[in-house]
């Protein structure tokens, strides 16, 4: 940018504004990357090797069907201490209390995991109680106890995509009849930056209430609120590691998604620098 060189696609240099001749070392390393849905996807690993279909489907981010405002966040973290967060929503009782969380009934649920090629699914459903927070700010639920439900996905190599909501509680929820529901779906991209540093790209879109801006800024503020408290917590955790590198680790049920996760990442890496 300094002398106002001019790069193509490619990466080979194609103008230097003091100059005519364009000496062949004026390139720099090009990545293969797709633009869909307001997210720019870039493939990092071997050029050959990208495959477009991999990419999650987050039409969510981009659809007449759905409100939501893009947030960012950079972190002083190693990222799958984001995507362990990510995976173990057992902490939304305690971290989110007046946020996304809600009662301590949360973190008793024993959540569903399955385990994919790609990804690991949780499946997580709270009956008859209280709405979260930010959903009781809403005059229309106020008061009223719901089924909950948050059903999501977390994709190698840190992208997830979640369906969650409430609706009145004893209208069929759970067998897949969402009558009055708040529907919503978040994505989120948590990318490595260094190994101690990692960029948060997420969106929470609201599937109800299209035409109030107030839902959608509500949805905003809490779901910002909630992040800045998980990132003092993951930032303690980060400080910690730092300090007692080899302390050691106890497993306990609620690490079962994350642990999958974590394996499948290790496989991933272990793929990628084989010969
Ligand atoms: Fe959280």
């Amino acid at each position: 940018m300094y002398h106002g060189l001019l790069f193509d696609t490619s990466g080979k240099c194609v103008e230097i504004p003091s100059q005519e001749f364009i000496p062949p070392a004026a390139k720099v390393r090009a990545y293969p990357v797709v633009e869909r849905f307001k997210w720019v996807w870039i493939w990092m690993g071997e050029p050959d090797k990208a495959d477009p279909s991999l990419i999650p489907d987050t039409h969510y981010l981009d659809d007449a069907g759905w409100r939501g405002t893009p947030g960012y966040m950079h972190y002083a973290a190693n990222y799958l201490l984001i995507t362990d967060n990510l995976l173990d929503f057992s902490h939304l009782s305690y971290v989110h209390e007046t946020t996304l969380g809600g009662s301590s009934k949360y973190a008793g649920i024993r959540p569903k995991v399955t385990r994919s090629g790609h990804s690991v699914r949780v499946e997580r459903w709270l009956i008859d109680d209280e709405p979260a927070p930010f959903l009781s700010k809403l005059k229309t639920w106020h008061g009223k106890n719901v089924d909950r439900w948050n059903i999501y996905d977390v994709v190698l190599p840190g992208v997830l995509l979640m369906d969650s909501g409430s609706a009145p509680t004893g209208t069929g929820a759970p067998s897949g009849d969402r009558i009055d529901a708040a529907q919503f779906f978040g994505c989120q991209a948590v990318t490595p930056e260094t190994v101690n540093t990692s960029h948060y790209f997420f969106q929470q879109s609201h599937g109800f209430a299209l035409d109030d801006p107030s839902v959608t800024e509500n949805l905003r503020q809490s779901v910002l609120a909630g992040f800045e408290e998980d990132r003092d917590i993951i930032l303690a955790q980060q400080r910690t590691l730092d300090l007692t590198p080899h302390a050691p680790m106890l497993a306990m049920r609620m690490d079962t998604a994350l642990a999958s996760f974590r394996t499948m990442v290790e496989k991933a890496i272990a793929d990628e620098r084989a010969p």
